[in-house]
C-alpha cells in the first residue's frame, strides 16, 4: 500500500469485527513504527496503555460515553502525554549528554531552553504534552493502516476518569483513545465526509 493509499483509505471505523483479534506482535510492530513520529527535542513525552482484557474494556467503555467500539475492538489504546517530559528526569537527555561528549554545561543550557519553552506555565506544559502525543496518535493510525489494521480515534471520553481508573501518573494527560482492529465487512461505513481544501485552510502571507 502506497503512502497516498494509506491516507486515502484510513477511516474511523465504527464497526469492528468481534471475531478477529489483533496479534500481539503486530501491535508491537504498529507502535514501534509509529514511534518514529517527531517530537520536540525528540523527548517523546508520551505513554500508552493498551486495553485488551474484558474487564479493562468494560471499564474503558463506561468512561467512553458507552461507545460500543471499545467493547468490539480487540484493543483500544489510551494515548497520554507527559506534561513533565521536558524535565531532567527524562532519560532521553542521557543521549544528549553522550552526543555532547559529556559536556554537562551544554546539556544544562539545552534543558534550560526546553524548560523556558515548555515548563513555565500549565498551559505550556499541556500544549507540549498534547501536541507531541497527538502526533504519535496520528502516526499510530497511519502505521496501523500500513499493516492493514483499522482504527478509530475517540475524544468523546472522560479524560480525568480514565486517568484515575487506569492509574496514570499525575503528570500525564490523556489525549485521546484509539480503537484498533478490523472492519466488520458485513457493515457499510458512511462515505468519506467533506474535507476543507487548500483555499479554505491556508492563508498565504
Ligand atoms: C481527536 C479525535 C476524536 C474523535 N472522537 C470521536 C469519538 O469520540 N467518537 C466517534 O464516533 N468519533 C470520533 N472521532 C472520529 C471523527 O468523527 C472522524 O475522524 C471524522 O468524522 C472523519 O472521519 P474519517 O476519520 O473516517 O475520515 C474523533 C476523531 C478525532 C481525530
Amino acid at each position: 500500500m502506497s503512502s497516498k493509499e494509506i491516507f486515502e483509505e484510513r477511516r474511523s471505523i465504527n464497526f469492528f469485527d468481534t471475531e478477529k483479534s489483533l496479534d500481539d506482535n503486530l501491535l508491537k510492530d504498529i507502535i514501534n513504527l509509529a514511534a518514529l513520529a517527531p517530537s520536540a527535542f525528540n523527548l517523546q513525552p508520551w505513554e500508552i496503555v493498551a486495553v485488551k482484557s474484558k474487564e479493562a474494556k468494560e471499564k474503558l467503555y463506561r468512561l467512553s460515553s458507552n461507545q460500543p467500539k471499545v467493547l468490539e475492538a480487540p484493543v483500544t489504546l489510551i494515548i497520554a502525554g507527559d506534561k513533565n517530559g521536558y524535565d531532567k528526569t527524562n532519560p532521553i537527555w542521557d543521549i544528549f549528554l553522550k552526543n555532547f561528549n559529556g559536556d554537562e554545561e551544554k546539556l544544562a543550557n539545552v534543558q534550560g531552553y526546553a524548560y523556558s519553552l515548555y515548563g513555565t506555565s500549565d498551559e505550556r506544559k499541556i500544549k507540549f504534552a498534547e501536541s507531541n502525543a497527538a502526533l504519535l496518535a496520528m502516526s499510530i493510525m497511519y502505521a496501523a493502516k500500513s499493516f492493514g489494521v483499522d482504527s478509530h480515534p475517540m475524544s468523546g471520553i472522560d479524560f480525568e476518569g480514565i486517568k484515575k481508573e487506569f492509574e496514570l501518573d499525575d503528570n500525564k494527560t490523556v489525549v485521546m483513545t484509539i480503537a484498533l482492529g478490523y472492519l466488520d465487512e458485513t457493515k457499510t461505513l458512511y462515505p468519506r465526509a467533506y474535507r476543507k481544501n487548500y483555499e479554505e485552510i491556508v492563508k498565504e502571507v
